[in-house]
């Protein structure tokens, strides 16, 4: 009987385990996708093996002392995740994890039945096969068995152990066109005309705003669970965002088209939009994943979570007391669920700031940094889509010139 005991809760952590893998390669194929549509998915599905490797996780702790587990990809599938893999390979190795996920949750019931006492992890596993259906039995072994191994893991700090992709794709429904250096990016107003640009630039946003915090989560190591499972929440609030603003657009195009002049250039781009769904234009530097990408951990909660979403509730707010949102529930309606997501989103920059930071000295120095270096993460973005050097870029905005950054 003991050793049947020692079995289960090995069983029950090699779950918790491949959940978490799950969930990372999981964000890793949504940065390879283009659509938001297609990006929605994966984002849901990290969210979804995060919660239930945080159940895991939770009972382990609760009922068996066990220690809460850090986050670290195993030395086989970080060279996997490192080595820029295409959407068709991590498919694989998604089939790899739910195969062997579907074989430990089938060998824990077979041991409930027979030992009726252990009945408790059967329930914390009970959903798992369910919520994430697209999990089959089929047998494909990919990674080392040692990447579900509790005891195989060496590493002890939080650190950046692999590089996500440096650049990740737009929506095919947005065209770059002009430079944010040229031209600034939308910004809201109380019409459709100045809403729906908007609306479409912000989807993009969004999108990023997803795909950076997913970045966070497939970069670091080293993090207690709960650091992942709030990735994984923001991750798919932002992706869900992105869907929400998108749709919004296409359904406020018709009146925006209908409000501008004939003669006015725009309207080609409605009746494009209207043919093909392509041709939204967006800014030439797209959605500046790329200052993310180029920021550390503490970097990028001070920039995106708590200099961006935290002021951002308080814009939302004014937003939601204009015309637009009297005249279309659903633009309300989308103002308020933006609101209450992005209050979490600051919580969740200012809690693992602190984390990270303990002493509130060095924390408020590197947030002062931070805020220095924001101008030339974002140069980053600019320099890449522009050609032009990041040195001529910062001599440029260095010297005067007002630094055209998207609000
Ligand atoms: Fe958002
Ligand atoms: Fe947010």
């Amino acid at each position: 009987m003991p050793q049947v005991l020692e079995e289960t809760i090995r069983q029950l952590k090699s779950i918790r385990l491949a959940l978490i893998l799950l969930g990372r390669f999981s964000w890793l194929r949504m940065l390879t996708r283009e659509r938001v549509s297609d990006k929605l998915p994966d984002a849901r599905i990290g969210w979804l093996a995060f919660e239930h490797a945080y159940r895991c996780d939770e009972y382990l702790a609760h009922t068996y002392q066990e220690q809460s587990v850090r986050i670290y990809w195993s030395e086989d599938a970080k060279r996997y995740a490192s080595s820029d893999p295409s959407g068709g390979q991590i498919d694989t190795i998604l089939i790899d994890i739910g195969s062997r996920i579907i074989k430990w949750i089938t060998s824990l019931q077979m041991t409930i039945e027979e030992v009726p006492v252990l009945a408790p992890i059967g329930d914390v596993v009970r959903d798992v096969s369910s919520s994430l259906p697209f999990i089959t039995q089929n047998a494909l072994e990919v990674l080392h068995a040692s990447s579900f191994d509790d005891s195989a893991r060496t590493n002890s700090c939080v650190c950046r152990t692999i590089q996500g992709p440096r650049h990740v794709a737009i929506d095919p429904a947005f065209t770059p066109t002009d430079s944010l250096m040229d031209q600034p990016a939308p910004v809201f107003g109380d019409s459709v005309e100045l809403a729906t640009p908007y609306f479409w630039t912000l989807a993009m946003r969004e999108s990023m705003a997803s795909e950076s915090t997913a970045l966070s989560g497939i970069e670091y190591d080293g993090l207690p669970i709960s650091f992942y499972r709030d990735i994984a929440k923001q991750t798919w609030d932002e992706m869900r965002h992105a869907q929400m603003f998108f749709e919004l657009a296409v359904e406020l195009i018709p009146y925006y088209g209908a409000s501008l002049l004939d003669s006015d250039p725009r309207k080609a781009l409605v009746h494009q939009f209207k043919e093909t769904r392509t041709g939204l234009p967006v800014p030439k530097e797209r959605n500046l994943y790329e200052a993310m990408w180029n920021a550390d951990l503490p970097e990028r909660l001070v920039i995106m979570q708590i200099k961006t979403e935290g002021p951002a509730v308080a814009a939302i707010r004014k937003k939601l007391k204009t015309k637009l949102c009297v005249v279309y529930p659903k633009i309300r309606l989308a103002f308020q669920v933006d609101e209450q997501d992005e209050r979490s989103h600051a919580a969740i920059g200012a809690r693992w700031l602190k984390y990270l930071i303990p002493d509130s000295t060095d924390r408020a120095e590197l947030m002062a940094q931070a805020e220095l270096l924001r101008g030339v993460l974002l140069l980053t973005s600019f320099s890449h889509y522009n050609s032009i050097s990041l040195p001529e870029l910062v001599y440029k905005y260095s010297t005067g010139k007002v630094m055209p950054v998207a609000n």
